[in-house]
């Protein structure tokens, strides 16, 4: 077995004090390359920050031979983000691998829902990735490399009560990751998206308590270590994983049905009396971009 290295690489990772994030990091530093270990220190709902966090990480990496440097900035603002990346830039002179995993929780029902709780899930996980994703796409194009990795989560991709702002923030990653992809490919920029699965501090009061071994967060850092890789085969996709579980999941289309000939309206009554192969997900297909659902179009558009 080839082993996959990163000599040479230069990586961020953020909110990488702990959780999953400090797995990237530690596995990233093992594998030879030179890591910005990200993390504002907070508490699970945003509040408070100990440059600990990132500290002791860097301490872990170099004790154990690697090169990492700690940086404390907050992903959530434009500064924030660009400092990340400058942070990389003076201590090893270049950006090769962006790992997008910094995250909170202010968990609230819908109709309960302030809009602070709102605003400050958005502003980390959504806004944040952007602040950071920019300054760093803005060097990876003058190298003409990069590897990018967004953190979504089940509860946006799927749902999960309580979670109406996380869940926004994080399918939103896909929304940006979709985009992205398209304007970033001609400099062998991949952006992949992937959607863990951890016990963590994040999780513990969720989950159930006899899965804290299984759930061990490592069990997320190869895949996206794969996804950090120079040969790396895909761009634009959603890996769902945990526990030694691995899969892809996408957006997908079912072939549906034409009605009419473009010209005539439709009626509802032809919708209730066509539901049946509308709603059918039998025949299912992804989308590499937004313009490609003219496809089933095409026999009332030609
Ligand atoms: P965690 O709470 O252990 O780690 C998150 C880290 O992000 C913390 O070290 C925190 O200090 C840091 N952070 C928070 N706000 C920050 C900011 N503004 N700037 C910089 N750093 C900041 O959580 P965990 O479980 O490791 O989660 C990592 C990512 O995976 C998050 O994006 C989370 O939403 C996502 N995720 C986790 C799941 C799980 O099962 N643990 C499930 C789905 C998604």
């Amino acid at each position: 077995m080839t082993e996959i290295r990163y000599d040479g690489r230069v990586a961020i990772v953020t909110g990488a004090g702990m959780g999953i994030g400090r797995m990237y990091a530690l596995e990233l530093a093992h594998r030879g390359a030179k890591v910005i270990v990200n993390d504002l220190g907070g508490a699970r709902d945003g509040s408070g920050a100990d440059q600990s966090a990132a500290d002791k990480v860097v301490e872990e990496i170099r004790a154990a031979g690697g090169d990492a440097t700690a940086n404390y900035d907050s992903v959530a603002t434009m500064e924030g983000g660009q400092h990340i990346v400058q942070t990389a830039l003076d201590a090893y002179g270049k950006l090769d691998i962006l790992i997008n995993n910094a995250g909170i929780l202010r968990d609230r029902s819908f109709l309960k829902m302030s809009e602070e709780e709102w605003d400050q899930v958005i502003a980390v996980h959504l806004k944040g990735a952007f602040c950071v994703t920019q300054p760093a796409v803005k060097k990876m194009k003058e190298n003409n490399y990069g590897r990018i990795v967004f953190t979504s989560s089940a509860s946006g991709l799927y749902g999960n009560f309580g979670q109406c702002n996380y869940g926004a923030a994080k399918l939103g990653l896909v929304g940006i990751m979709n985009t992205l992809k398209l304007e970033v490919a001609k400099y062998d920029i991949k952006v992949n998206t992937i959607a863990p699965t951890a016990w963590s501090r994040m999780t513990a009061d969720l989950f159930p308590p006899e899965y804290e071994q299984k759930l061990n967060p490592q069990f997320n850092e190869p895949m996206v270590l794969f996804l950090c890789s120079e040969d790396v085969p895909v761009t634009g996709m959603t890996f769902a994983m945990g526990a030694g579980w691995y899969g892809r999941t996408a957006v997908v289309s079912g072939n549906g049905v034409c009605l009419g000939d473009a010209s005539r309206p439709v009626a509802v009554e032809e919708i209730r009396d066509n539901f049946d192969q509308i709603v059918s997900l039998d025949e299912t297909k992804p989308h590499d971009n937004g313009g490609s659902i003219f496809t089933y179009m095409a026999p009332l558009l030609s």
